[in-house]
């Protein structure tokens, strides 16, 4: 049975599997804290009732060692989870050398160790919120008729612009990693209609921040017939779903990060909408002057974020600087019809999205801007050719949404194996 069965039980006979997770030892008491994957008991071996093969293995054991355990269960005030097991009996599964990872370790130390610092109750509590946001985004996608389908991770185009292309060799050609399955989702939605991922995407960023990895998830929608503010609304009702559901499922897991979940209790939709130009006046009655037609920055979006506890969505940015698929906007000319939602509380840019650009002749003079061989997009203007309709569609960081939710300082905390320009092992 797991820990939290024998707990529930709370008296007579329990067998239990785990891991050593603490152990303290003296002339006539072994004390043992095994730990699964939900809890951890404390186990005591008493000298003089068991035999002596069973206390020379105990006083032989050192902490990640795992065993199966049969005892008598009783409350005990004094143990960590309220319980004690007095042990009849003790098979040690597999012996553990002087576990690495002790108290007080450097991050980098951490990160070297990752294949072993993924036992700890911090990474499996982030693990398990992980675990309920990937279920969660599935679940409302699936509640409001979409499907879900795929793209290939192995792609002959850039559609985030070519700096953050990761190259793969292929046979005797080369393609990239792919950044966002956008373009084949613009494809698929004229056989769906309405479609969801969750993929892994890949970005070459030589930034070095708390909030860019090289490998991540990305949740991304895409609909036919879709215009920007219909897709406005499925990203707030998305971000509310999320944080529901954690609020629902982990409570335990928040505890355990010390997150104050009465900031994530207030994420309830609507978000506040403002325009570039807004957010520019905003910063600039804070004294951060941005020229006009400039992305904003880390420290501008932090900066605009300390006004706001809730998301905000901002729309129009300038279309001179946004990626060739997003079109202008005719009633706000020079700007597009787009849109980043920011977390509060510094997460930055958790959603990016944008209504898709129809004209051909508009795609292909930005994708020369851009520097890209229109021959290689050959299929993706086919789409215009044959029965083109509207179309909207945004992507949504997995990691930053997660790092928000669970309130952490980088990003690397939330996926098990990170990929950054500096680590790709373990
Ligand atoms: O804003 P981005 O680049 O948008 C796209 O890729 C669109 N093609 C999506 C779409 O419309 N289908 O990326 C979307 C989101 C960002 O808002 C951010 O949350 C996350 O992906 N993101 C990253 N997360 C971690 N590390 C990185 N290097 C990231 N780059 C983007
Ligand atoms: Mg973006």
């Amino acid at each position: 049975m797991n820990i939290k069965r024998a707990l529930e039980q709370g008296q007579g006979d329990v067998k239990i599997k785990g891991w050593i997770y603490r152990e303290r030892k003296s002339n006539k008491f072994i004390f043992l804290v095994v730990r699964d994957t939900d809890n951890i008991v404390q186990c005591v071996i008493k000298k003089d009732q068991v035999n002596e093969i069973l206390w020379e293995q105990a006083n032989k054991i050192l902490i990640e060692t795992s065993v199966e355990i049969e005892g008598e269960i009783k409350k005990d005030e004094r143990a960590p989870t309220g319980y004690e097991i007095t042990v009849n009996s003790l098979n040690i599964v597999g012996e553990a050398e002087n576990f690495p990872i002790t108290k007080d370790q450097s991050p980098e130390f951490l990160l070297d160790n990752r294949h072993l610092w993924v036992r700890s109750r911090r990474l499996n509590a982030i693990f398990k919120i992980r675990h309920t946001i990937f279920q969660a985004v599935r679940e409302y996608f699936n509640q409001n008729q979409f499907h879900e389908t795929h793209s290939p991770c192995l792609t002959p185009n850039a559609c985030e612009g070519g700096a953050t292309l990761f190259e793969v060799k292929y046979f005797n050609d080369k393609v990239y990693l792919t950044q966002t399955w956008q373009l084949y989702a613009e494809a698929l939605i004229y056989s769906l209609e309405k479609i969801y991922t969750i993929a892994p995407a890949f970005r070459a960023e030589k930034s070095k921040t708390s909030r860019h990895l090289a490998e991540f998830w990305m949740a991304e929608m895409e609909m036919a017939w879709g215009d920007l503010n219909m897709i406005l609304d499925y990203a707030e009702g998305l971000i509310e779903f999320v944080i529901k559901k954690v609020l629902e499922n982990n409570q335990e897991e928040l505890k355990v990060l010390e997150r104050d979940t009465s900031k994530l209790e207030k994420i309830k939709k609507p978000f506040k909408r403002i325009t570039y130009k807004e957010a520019l006046e905003i910063l600039k009655k804070d004294g951060l002057e941005v020229e006009e037609g400039k992305d904003l920055r880390t420290i501008e979006e932090d900066k605009l974020m300390e006004h706001f506890d809730k998301p905000v969505i901002i729309t129009n940015y300038p279309k001179e600087i946004m990626a060739f698929y997003k079109p202008e906007d005719p009633n706000n000319p020079g700007t597009a019809l787009c849109f980043d939602m920011l977390a509060p509380d510094g997460y930055g840019e958790i959603i990016g999205g944008s209504q898709r650009e129809e004209n051909i002749k508009q795609i292909k003079k930005y994708l020369e801007k851009e520097g890209e061989d229109i021959i290689n997009y050959g299929w993706y203007l086919d789409l215009r050719k044959y029965g083109n309709v509207p179309h909207a569609g945004f992507g949504m960081g997995m990691e930053r949404i997660i790092a928000w939710v669970c309130g952490l300082d980088n990003i690397k905390e939330t996926i098990p194996f990170p990929r950054t320009m500096l680590r790709k092992s373990p």
